[in-house]
């Protein structure tokens, strides 16, 4: 419905903001200057002793000085009752004695039906409520109890029952004046093909009255007691009050618990959310006998930035998260997402709650984990990517999730999640070295060249400077220590150097080594660097000290501890393996990218080479100081290297 012009200007004029808050707090009698339309209270939006909180009734806004909510009288009904905007219009017009405007014809006969029809569910709930009281539903009373569900319960979920006569509720209806057209509209009882008298929809079952935000009744679920019933629940059907994918189970109860911790839990069935409040979770909807819609999602984002989503801990649960997903990907925005948590093997909230009590059910609460992690589990489980195709499947199929979410912001930050989780399942040992403090960091100030062309910034930039400093320090390992050649001369051998001239430089050590250790001139290091010396017609120690980690790391200096060497030596080759491999994917990636390259990509790009280009340049004065902000700065150029994997493909 919309307002006509003016209507909200005048709706304001005739509130007075004062008079609205006045309900919801206690003016600071000393600070408040009435007369001048300055109010003080303490806040009503966080905890606190003092009175930061102002309004200003001449001007109808508000502002606290301490959590910086701020607004007008919409918005502090809105904020306060927990209300969207149209019921926050409603309820000051109400206060203000300012008529709703009229709507048109057409949809005023459509309101007259939803309250008629209202009515109706209200007899109706009344109806099986009775019910439930006679000596008929003396099984379902029973069943109830056994449920676990006292007469408190019943009371506040209005749950009642549906004797199993043919027309008990027809008759009922009827009887008090009711339509028999309107009783098969609003879904209570089905008119047979042929014409003939309505017969009651739900017959011996359970009956558990549904109500929209606003309380009205609009549909019924029912549940059979009878353990082999063809439909364990049954539910309205779609009717001018009730659309089920826009509908929650428990919806106003729960927006008005949830309130300003903004809290929601999201359960599968009536019972789990019955089960849930009466372990003093409140605030817990469910979606009704269908997966949960996008609209729903809207609705719960209303009432909570994530919604806990707790769905049975069983395969179709399980299944069910997964969908939800896909659902919200394209809706996510910054601040609104969903988290999930896992039950137990073959539980529902009821059943958990049931048997291992509340606590149980809060830890499992507090154990949701964030969408990205499901969405990664999705991705990963149960496969293994020990080969590129499969890699490569991972990173299409992770693409093709990512490009589902629309919002620019929270996109770069799955993007920026998932490269970590990539990260750690790709490179699990260079992962595990990270926390290990070696003699040096590999990390320092690349050295050399800084290509940048685009495929070569990515593939081979930031991998050749920083395969300078590990080259290096490998080939001065070597030297200082020929001992340990023999261990590591396989892996020396085949590994591909990225610099050139130390390329040459190994393939020289490779063959003086041999030479040196068919002489007699084993152990001495002396030996091999002159050898090396006299075959490159440069003391080769003189180009690697160029590198700050050879000069500063005492391992591998001469007569430095040889098993650190050794280590180290390992260590580095292993971590230049990895990163050889690494920069292959990201070639890879880069060639898939740049058929859809945008102008953001080349800027960034762009970015990226200029400050490489910074970077080298410090790196070059300051070599190996390993300033802080020098290792900022390659790692930040590490991660948007790494990014550039993960654009996503705009529209
Ligand atoms: P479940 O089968 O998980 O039932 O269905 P439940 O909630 O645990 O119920 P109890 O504990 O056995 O009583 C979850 C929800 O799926 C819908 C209902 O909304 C139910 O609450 N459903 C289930 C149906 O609509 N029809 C069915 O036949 C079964
Ligand atoms: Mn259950």
């Amino acid at each position: 419905m919309s307002l006509p012009p003016g209507f909200l200007d005048d709706l304001r004029s005739r509130t007075s903001l004062a008079q609205v808050v006045a309900r919801k707090v206690t003016w600071e009698a000393r600070k408040t200057n009435a007369g001048k339309g300055d109010y003080w209270a303490p806040c009503p939006f966080h905890q606190e002793k003092t009175a930061s909180f102002h309004v200003d009734d001449k001007k109808g806004f508000y502002y606290c000085f301490g959590c910086h909510a701020k607004g007008d009288a919409l918005s502090f009904v809105r904020e306060t009752e927990n209300v969207g905007f149209m019921d926050a219009v409603e309820i000051l017009a109400r206060e203000v004695g300012l008529p709703m405007p009229a709507r048109d014809p057409q949809a005023q006969q459509k309101a007259d039906e939803r309250t008629r029809l209202a009515e109706i569910m209200e007899q109706a709930v009344k109806f099986y409520r009775l019910q439930l009281k006679t000596g008929a539903a003396s099984e379902a009373r029973a069943y109830l109890e056994r449920r676990g569900l006292p007469e408190t319960t019943l009371d506040r979920f209005e749950i009642g029952f549906a004797p199993d006569t043919r027309t008990g509720l027809f008759q009922h209806l009827t009887g008090k004046g009711v339509g028999a057209d309107d009783i098969v509209t609003a879904g209570l009882c089905i008119r047979p093909d042929d014409g003939g008298q309505p017969y009651d929809r739900f017959r011996g079952r359970i009956m558990f009255p549904i109500r929209d935000a606003r309380g009205r009744a609009t549909a019924f679920g029912g549940r059979a007691m009878d353990p082999n019933a063809r439909a364990k629940y049954l539910n309205s059907n779609e009717t001018p009050l009730f659309d089920k994918g826009r509908s929650l189970y428990n919806h106003g109860p729960a927006r008005e618990a949830s309130g300003k911790s903004g809290k929601l839990i999201v359960a599968e069935g009536y019972m789990d959310v019955i089960a849930l409040s009466q372990a003093g979770f409140e605030h817990a909807v469910a979606p009704l006998g269908t997966a949960i819609t996008s609209d729903q999602l809207q609705l719960m984002w209303r009432i909570s930035d994530e919604p806990v989503i707790a769905l049975d801990g069983d395969t179709a649960g399980l299944r069910a998260a997964m969908r939800l997903i896909d659902i919200a990907l394209p809706m996510l925005s910054a601040g609104k997402s969903l988290r999930f948590c896992l039950l137990p093997e073959g539980q529902d909230p009821d059943d958990l709650i049931k048997t291992s009590g509340a606590k149980a059910m809060s830890a499992v609460l507090d154990a949701a984990r964030p969408m990205v992690d499901l969405l990664w589990q999705r991705e990963t489980e149960g496969k293994v990517f020990d080969s590129p195709e499969r890699r490569a499947g991972l990173d299409a199929s992770l693409k093709t999730a990512l490009s589902k979410i629309e919002d620019g912001s929270v996109c770069n930050h799955y993007e920026a999640a998932i490269r970590e989780l990539r990260r750690d399942l790709f490179r699990p040992a260079q992962r595990a070295q990270q926390g290990k403090r070696t003699a040096w960091t590999p990390r320092g100030a690349p050295q050399g060249p800084t290509p940048s062309a685009k495929g070569s910034l990515l593939a081979q930039g930031q991998a050749q400077s920083e395969a300078r400093v590990r080259e290096s320090v490998i080939l001065a390992c070597c030297l200082n220590h020929p001992d340990l050649i023999p261990q590591i001369e396989g892996d020396l051998e085949r590994l591909r150097f990225l610099c050139p001239d130390l390329a040459i430089l190994r393939d020289a050590l490779l063959s003086c080594a041999t030479e040196l250790l068919d002489s007699d001139h084993k152990d001495s290091a002396a030996p091999l660097e002159r050898l090396v010396a006299d075959r490159m017609g440069q003391d080769p120690m003189d180009k690697l000290n160029g590198i700050g980690q050879v000069r500063t790391a005492a391992p591998i200096q001469k007569g430095g501890d040889p098993a650190m060497a050794l280590l180290t030596l390992q260590e580095e080759i292993a971590k230049q393996m990895f990163s050889l491999g690494l920069a292959a994917e990201i070639e890879d990636a880069v060639e898939e990218l740049s058929g859809i390259a945008d102008e953001g990509v080349t800027w960034r790009l762009q970015q990226a080479s200029e400050t490489r280009e910074k970077l080298a340049r410090d790196g070059v004065e300051k070599t190996s100081g390993g300033s802080e902000d020098t290792k900022d700065l390659s790692k930040r150029l590490q991660d948007m290297l790494d990014g550039q994997v993960w654009l996503r493909k705009k529209k």
